[in-house]
């Protein structure tokens, strides 16, 4: 059994935020846990964008009984009036004597704002308890927060021997089904979903979200510089969820009205003759799309890669070799480095066993 102390109440409080990951749009993910005298007196998530903090939850329910209480908060409390009133103001006006924070706002801006107003009227506060946690489960947020630009998941189920089908084409199927689940759990905690405009053409994938209990569908993005996306493709048909093409000024103005006819958002990153990444990453942060996950092909993920625009790596591994040289799609199609020493390097590396799968995940070094 856990050990009754501040890490106890944090980890819960981290809990419930993480349980939230995905619904909270361009907003992080918090959660918040306020005890007296030995128990727990209330509970709260920040659920969505526009609605209430976490903090305002938990006091909500602690019902004006939170005088001299311990409030375990994931994120340094708001000192803004932003949608809702500062939580610093909120738990000053409970009477709180305590708050342990996990990490700081990672806004510069405004970090230690919050805490700085809790310490100025005798709140005692620390900082940094479970921080690590805090702020991986936060790091979609605290990109876009600093850059304005998506979180990038790079997601990929390949062979052994790296390949996303067989000299044929065939893909049906590569991992496991648990490897499977943990792909659409990826899909419902991003808020796009990328892909390239040779995959749509190749699989017309539906690319919408499939659990045992219902997700969200993220919206979906195609990468495809000449237009040359098929009218009929799911993505285009099937009201599922939005679609945004992103393309460039040399597409084909007639194709481009019957796609947006059809729903389809157009974006225009760029003259041509390739959609311009950089822009295309500058538009969508614009859109509001904090995070996407990138699901190939391999075309398009070693350019997103190689321009250095891949946060994280996910790679899942079924135990089987297809071969079948360039006719047989890799997971990473670009020009390649010519020495070892300049290879694209993975750190914070993680490994996990799937039943006969296994699932490689780290970060890119800059
Ligand atoms: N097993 C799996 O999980 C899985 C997942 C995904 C894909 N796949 C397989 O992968 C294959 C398709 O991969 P692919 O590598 O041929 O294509 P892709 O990455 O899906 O699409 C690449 C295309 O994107 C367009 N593009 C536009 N701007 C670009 C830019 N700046 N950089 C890179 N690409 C840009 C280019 O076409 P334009 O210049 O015409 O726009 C390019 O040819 C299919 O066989 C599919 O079955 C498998
Ligand atoms: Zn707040």
């Amino acid at each position: 059994m856990d050990k009754m102390n501040d890490e106890f109440y944090m980890s819960l409080a981290l809990d419930m935020a993480e349980r939230a990951q995905g619904q909270t749009g361009i907003n992080p993910v918090v959660g918040c846990v306020v005890v007296k005298d030995g128990a727990m007196i209330g509970l709260g998530t920040h659920l969505q964008r526009g609605t209430g903090h976490a903090e305002v939850h938990a006091l909500n329910m602690a019902a004006g009984k939170a005088q001299g209480s311990t409030a375990y908060v994931t994120l340094e409390p708001c000192s803004h009036y932003g949608k809702t009133p500062p939580c610093s103001q909120r738990l000053i006006d409970e009477g709180v004597a305590r708050v342990v924070v996990a990490c700081e706002d990672p806004n510069p801006q405004v970090a230690g704002r919050g805490v700085a107003m809790l310490r100025e009227q005798g709140i005692e506060v620390e900082v940094g308890l479970l921080r690590s946690r805090a702020l991986r489960l936060n790091e979609k947020f605290i990109k876009y927060i600093l850059t304005k630009q998506p979180f990038v998941t790079l997601k990929s189920a390949s062979t052994l021997d790296g390949k996303l089908a067989t000299r044929t084409g065939d893909s049906k199927w590569i991992s496991n089904g648990q490897a499977r689940e943990i792909v659409h759990t990826l899909r419902h905690r991003h808020q796009g979903i990328m892909v390239g405009v040779n995959t749509v053409i190749a699989d017309n994938p539906s690319l919408t979200t499939r659990m045992e209990v219902p997700g969200l569908n993220p919206v979906r993005i195609v990468i495809d510089s000449t237009l040359r996306i098929p009218l009929d493709a799911s993505v285009v048909s099937d009201k599922q969820a939005p679609t945004i093409v992103v393309t460039t000024e040399s597409a084909d103005p007639v194709k481009r009205a019957a796609l947006t006819d059809a729903g389809v958002q157009i974006v225009v990153s760029g003259a041509g003759p390739r959609v311009d990444l950089q822009a295309a990453m500058m538009a969508l942060g614009e859109l509001e799309i904090g995070s996407i996950l990138l699901e190939g092909g391999g075309t398009l993920n070693g350019a997103m890669l190689e321009n250095g625009f891949v946060d994280r790596v996910i790679l899942f591994f079924a135990p089987k070799i297809v071969g079948g040289g360039v006719a047989a799609p890799g997971t990473f199609d670009f020009p390649g480095v010519e020495l070892m020493r300049d290879a694209i390097t993975l750190e914070g590396l993680e490994v996990e066993v799937l039943g006969d799968n296994v699932c490689i995940s780290g970060t890119p070094i800059r």
